[in-house]
């Protein structure tokens, strides 16, 4: 039978065009008139399942969307491996920052990928990447390659907290059982220096509401008079970060795990350009806490930042207006040892003891999760790296993630198994912005990748 470069070359022009019919369908979990698209898409990622040779693929009702559930069995004496992705997308909004439309997707080439890049929302941000897993699937039953049980998760709410997931892991721990997680939804250093993610930050999502006078007012009749909310909002939020860029929330810091001078070290040997990293943004200058380097900085470091921020007049021309009420979304990403809802507890604390007389303070907590990391020693990564060695021809660096997926942290409590992070995008990728795509390259790269993993996984199983 073929080796798996041979039939990924042989196929790529459908490979291609499966992704694209899925990236139509667009399946926007945060907003409910997408909803009956939703349902298509996991129909559609359901039927790719059978179609890629799953023995049974089922569509697991929930509270909100449906948990597209697959597996294949080869057998009892050998390891599992739980496939997870999401086929949900983060809107596309703002349109008209897009050169094409989000859900008619196009392939253009771009400086970083000379062999195209499909450009559409959730090309990368997960349906690219967790379509290479279907296809590496297809490639391992035709050619009689599977050396372990597959079972696959792909959910729809990942993008807003998968609270549906968390309660289907609860009840289902057998059905989930596994010897090791597989996930592409993060990104590698470049194509040239191919990295697996072993951290993920955590998270802590809040919502403030600041309310001053009962109505809003006159900004001449009463301007200087009474407490404006927009103005001690903006000042509340300024004060929740010192002069270093630290976070001044009382106890935020307690539990943060300390990196070593030396795991600091080998951190910075991962190469790093930062003329390059400030041109590809059009920034002059890096800015965040002091005594932390940028990649420090956005991977073993917990933040805080203002997501979106509104309140009073933000129409045409101008309205002399004190509003009544101003309001801000706030994310915190947290790091080893910080627990998401301790965090969540002391924000709201110090928030509601910063506020003024004059007005009230009301935090209101979203959703969050527990930060995680995967140990370089672990079987399971030693498979991915050897996996990434065949393809790549070099060894991946290990490399700690500045994103978030909380359920990773979940499924070890619940499942007890660690999860392998062997994702293929990158960060100039556009996840979450307009013109959102994922490098043809990296696309096939990662279906060639996949089936070493199982073979490399199955031989250091034994
Ligand atoms: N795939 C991303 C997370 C990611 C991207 C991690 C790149 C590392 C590198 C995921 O879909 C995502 O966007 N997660 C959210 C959290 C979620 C609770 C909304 C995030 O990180 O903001
Ligand atoms: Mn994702
Ligand atoms: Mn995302």
């Amino acid at each position: 039978m073929q080796n798996v470069r041979t039939y990924v070359e042989e196929h790529k022009q459908r490979f291609l065009n499966e992704l694209i019919e899925l990236l139509r369908i667009p399946s926007v979990s945060a907003d409910s008139a997408y909803s009956q698209d939703m349902l298509d898409t996991a129909e559609a990622v359901a039927n790719a399942l059978r179609t890629a040779g799953c023995d049974t693929v089922e569509i697991c009702e929930t509270q909100g969307y449906p948990i597209v559930y697959g597996e294949k069995r080869i057998g009892e004496d050998r390891p599992t491996v739980l496939v997870y992705g999401h086929y949900d997308v983060q809107p596309p909004d703002p349109l008209d920052l897009w050169d094409s439309p989000p859900f008619e997707p196009v392939i253009k080439t771009t400086s970083l990928h000379p062999d195209g890049a499909i450009f559409a929302r959730g090309a990368s941000d997960d349906k690219g990447q967790f379509y290479m897993h279907v296809k590496a699937l297809e490639y391992m039953l035709r050619s009689n390659s599977l050396p372990c049980n597959i079972k696959f998760m792909i959910e729809g709410e990942e993008e807003v907290g998968s609270k549906s997931l968390s309660a289907f892991v609860k009840e289902n721990h057998e059905k989930l059982a596994n010897d090791i997680i597989l996930i592409s939804d993060t990104g590698m250093i470049a194509n040239e220096v191919p990295s697996i993610t072993t951290g993920l930050r955590g998270l802590s999502y809040v919502e403030v509401e600041v309310t001053g006078p009962n109505r809003d007012l006159h900004s001449g009749l009463y301007g200087g008079a009474v407490a404006n909310p927009i103005n001690i909002l903006t000042k509340m939020i300024a004060s929740l970060h010192d002069e270093k860029n630290h976070i001044t929330i009382p106890g935020f810091y307690d539990k943060v795990e300390e990196l070593s001078m030396e795991e600091r070290t080998e951190m910075a040997k991962a190469p790093f350009d930062l003329e390059e990293y400030k041109s590809a943004l059009s920034i002059e200058a890096v800015y965040g806490e002091e005594g932390y380097s940028t990649n420090e900085r956005n991977a073993i470091r917990p933040t805080l930042d203002v997501n979106g921020i509104w309140g009073g007049y933000t129409g045409e021309g101008a309205k002399t207006v004190i509003a009544s009420k101003a309001y801000a979304k706030i994310s915190m990403r947290l790091v080893p040892n910080q627990d998401w809802q301790e965090i969540t507890a002391l924000f709201k604390q110090h928030f509601e003891s910063i506020a003024p007389a004059g007005v009230q303070v009301k935090v209101t907590a979203h959703h969050g999760g527990q930060a995680y990391v995967t140990p370089i020693d672990h079987i399971g990564y030693q498979a991915a790296s050897k996996a990434y060695e065949t393809t790549f021809g070099k060894a991946p660096v290990p490399q700690r993630g500045g994103g978030s997926i909380p359920i990773v942290a979940l499924f070890e409590e619940e499942l007890n198994s660690k999860t392998i992070l062997m994702g293929f995008g990158l960060d100039s990728n556009a996840i979450h912005s307009p013109n959102e795509h994922f490098g043809i390259w990296n696309y096939l790269k990662g279906i060639e990748t996949i089936p070493y993993f199982y073979k490399y996984f199955a031989e250091l199983s034994t």
